[in-house]
């Protein structure tokens, strides 16, 4: 375990005892400025090793320290992994024992990011996390919450139970696999907003958790991940292109001209039905009125149109339905839009709304097969509809 410099620092003490209730022994490698957060004794104590802080022992001593540490390990884990590290690990640069043990490891490797949001969000941080995803890293996304510097944004060390729950998948086997590699996914995520006047529209409550959940779930999948995004307001996610299309004809056009590059198109976003038929300019007076009624007319359908232009991609579609009947009418869309998924979401259940971190869904197809899923988290929803799309994914998109 590689333990860098940073607030987080003392967190790996608990992920060093929860592996070590799991059975797992630990030797820990820190970098120079980790020790100024936590002194290396607290790993000596608590592993029972001896703590590498040094790529080069007393002088005159005989070795290889880096290549020593490595031996007879299964995996490398860092926790946190500051930027500067991250840095170090994408580009192959070995100027400490944690970053000589890294590039000299030849087993799995999973790193646990922790830092201030400014750091995680610059692109620089995005490339090199990129770069190391591409390398096979595996990374346990930091959380979105109140950091150390005051902010609330993405950059908090993921929980140590999910750091080693992440850990044993990937020493089980069982972490998902890259078998979206190659893939390119298109994803339209949050709700339109149709102007009625120049400060006023006609929206859903679509939150866009639903459409990230999705684009994470096949950035780690190894997929190329586009996100056409109608007004969400959630911090954007390393590794993904966006494009904002705020109103259904701005999410039509962005959906038409993303659509011929992308192997597999997931309409998840709230798609107004309905739009004024016209905005009026300026805001519209009170006082001119009791009452306003505001002429709508029907949005075009992008699924539809683009299930008529398609060329081998496989289309997956959301039905958000309100109450029983729902579920025949998700049915009756997968035909009438000959897409090849349509997931059923039940509003009225409890568990299944909008904006929630849960859902709890319908997979229905391909073919006949219909899955009813218990409730959820929103990323577990996404795994289970590419688990259910793979076999069409890898028969159709990649072969074409
Ligand atoms: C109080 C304090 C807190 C810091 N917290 C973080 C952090 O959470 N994440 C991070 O990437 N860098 C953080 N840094 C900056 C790193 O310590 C700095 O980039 C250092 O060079 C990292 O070295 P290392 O990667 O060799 O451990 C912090 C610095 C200070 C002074």
């Amino acid at each position: 375990m590689g333990v860098t410099g940073g607030i987080a620092a003392y967190k790996s003490l608990d992920v060093l005892r929860i592996l070590q209730r799991h059975g797992h022994g630990v030797s820990v490698v820190m970098t120079h400025t980790a020790e100024r957060f936590v002194g290396s004794a607290s790993f000596a104590a608590l592993s029972g090793r001896e703590v590498g802080t040094h790529l080069f022992g007393d002088a005159g001593q005989p070795g290889y320290h880096h290549l020593d540490v490595n031996d007879g390990m299964d995996l490398m884990l860092v926790a946190p992994a500051s930027a500067n590290t991250i840095s170090q690990m994408a580009m192959g640069a070995s100027s400490s024992l944690l970053t000589s043990c890294y590039l000299a490891f030849r087993g799995p490797v999973v790193v646990a990011p922790a830092m201030n949001t400014g750091m995680w969000l610059h692109p620089a941080t995005a490339r090199n996390i990129a770069a190391l995803r591409a390398d096979g890293v595996h990374m346990v996304d930091p959380e979105t919450g109140l950091l150390a510097d005051g902010a609330v944004g993405p950059g908090r060390l993921a929980e140590p139970s999910a750091i080693v729950a992440a850990v044993e998948a990937v020493l089980g086997g069982t972490s998902p696999a890259n078998d979206l590699a190659g893939v390119r996914v298109l994803i339209s995520a949050g709700g339109t907003r149709e102007p009625i006047d120049a400060v006023r529209y006609v929206g859903n409550r679509s939150s866009g958790r639903m459409g990230w959940a999705l684009a994470a779930a096949a950035r780690d999948r190894g997929a190329e991940v586009v996100v056409v995004q109608a007004n969400v307001d959630l911090p954007r996610q390393v590794g993904i292109r966006y494009t904002d299309a705020p109103t259904a004809a701005a999410m039509r056009d962005a959906c038409r001209s993303e659509f011929p590059a992308c192997d597999v198109l997931i309409m998840c976003a709230a798609v107004a039905d309905f739009r004024p038929v016209s905005a009026t300019d300026g805001k519209i007076d009170k006082a001119a009125s009791d009452t306003l009624t505001v002429a709508m007319e029907r949005t075009s359908d992008i699924l539809a149109e683009l299930a008529a232009l398609r060329d081998e991609q496989v289309l997956i579609g959301f039905a958000a339905e309100h109450g029983p009947p729902g579920l025949d009418r998700a049915r009756a869309k997968r035909t009438r839009k000959a897409v090849d998924i349509v997931v059923h979401n039940d509003a009225a259940v409890d568990g299944a709304a909008f904006e929630g971190p849960d859902n709890v869904v319908t997979i229905i197809g391909p073919g006949d097969s219909e899955t009813s899923l218990p409730r959820m988290p929103k990323r577990a929803c996404a795994e289970r509809i590419f688990d259910a799309a793979l076999p069409l994914v890898h028969a159709r998109a990649v072969s074409a």
